[in-house]
């Protein structure tokens, strides 16, 4: 049997491909698991699916529910690296490192021997550092995740939902102790209650497929936002780029990227972004999530886009 040939990459539409995705997704049982460790999440029917394409200029193609708001959750890990990384360049890694951790993502166990210097910005550890910065450097994390991604996606509406971020609050033990013990080697500024705060809400943002693949645009523009400003340097785009390749997926990196060959990032949601550099972005939402907290419907979406299209960054 031969492998069904690939439409051109200069497809003037991503709209068949994408439909055909979704037909094969429908047909595919087991879906994994909506977290349960927020409450608030686990009740998503774990076979939801959505998925939308970004062209460069904008252009959106989706199938399914892909206007659907979702929890973004450590998908908004990307967005703020790349704000910390625009406003403070290479000293951000004086406080994190870009090393994959091949841990859990809410894993504690390399922190004390490595000082108190989480290993990427991607782990929950490395990204309350990277809260705790953009924190630092605006005053108000949130707010400026949040007007970021609405000036991006043009959804005026986005924003978070106080009851995603009260549940993960209650239940919030875990991340408690990282922020706490990373303070205690004085690599935390602002106030451990203020941090997770921050952190919580961060995590909580809701935005549909659409909203998120056309947010992550600056990333396949090398760094130039929908306006034609500059977010990032050509340079620190391909930085960004590179650790949500070799983290973007926790302990799933080196299988994510043999599969998709992309660099996405995923949350506990059930949503994953992933960049073609120099052609579109893409954000699939499934809340069925495998056993590394990475969504099954996502990532086998995200492979067969790729195995369909022949775009992928290898
Ligand atoms: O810190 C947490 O536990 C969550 N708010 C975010 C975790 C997450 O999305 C990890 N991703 N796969």
């Amino acid at each position: 049997m031969t492998a069904p040939s690939p439409p051109s990459s200069t497809s003037s539409t991503f709209k068949p491909v994408l439909d055909r995705i979704a037909a094969g997704i429908a047909s595919t049982p087991g879906r994994g698991r909506p977290a349960d460790y927020i409450p608030a999440l686990a009740s998503v029917d774990p076979r939801r699916f959505g998925m939308a394409v970004a062209e460069l200029d904008g252009t959106v193609y989706g199938v399914g529910e892909w206007r659907q708001p979702f929890s973004a959750q450590s998908i908004t890990k990307a967005f703020t690296l790349a704000l910390v990384l625009s406003r403070e360049g290479e000293e951000l890694w004086e406080h994190v490192g870009r090393e994959p951790s091949g841990n859990p993502f809410n894993s504690l166990v390399q922190l004390e021997y490595e000082n108190g210097i989480p290993r990427n910005p991607f782990i929950n550890a490395g990204a309350l550092v990277v809260t705790d910065r953009l924190q630092s450097l605006t005053g108000d994390t949130v707010g400026t995740l949040r007007e970021f991604l609405r000036a991006e996606s043009g959804n005026p509406d986005l924003t978070f939902d106080e009851s995603v971020a009260a549940s993960e609050s209650a239940h919030g033990d875990r991340n408690a102790a990282l922020a706490h013990f990373m303070a205690s080697y004085g690599n935390i500024s602002n106030p451990v209650p203020v941090l997770l705060d921050q952190y919580f809400r961060q995590c909580s943002i809701e935005a549909s497929c659409a909203d998120l693949a056309l947010a992550a645009g600056f990333l396949a523009r090398h760094g130039v936002r929908a306006d034609g400003s500059n977010l990032l340097t050509r340079s620190q785009a391909k930085q960004v780029n590179a650790v949500m390749l070799t983290c973007g997926t926790y302990d799933a990196a080196g299988d994510f990227a043999y599969r998709v060959g992309l660099p996405g990032k995923s949350g506990v949601g059930g949503g994953i972004i992933a960049v073609v550099p120099g052609r579109c972005t893409l954000c699939v939402w499934s809340p069925g999530l495998d056993e590394r907290g990475n969504s099954v419907a996502g990532v086998a979406a995200l492979d067969r886009f790729t195995t369909l299209t022949g775009l992928s960054v290898f």
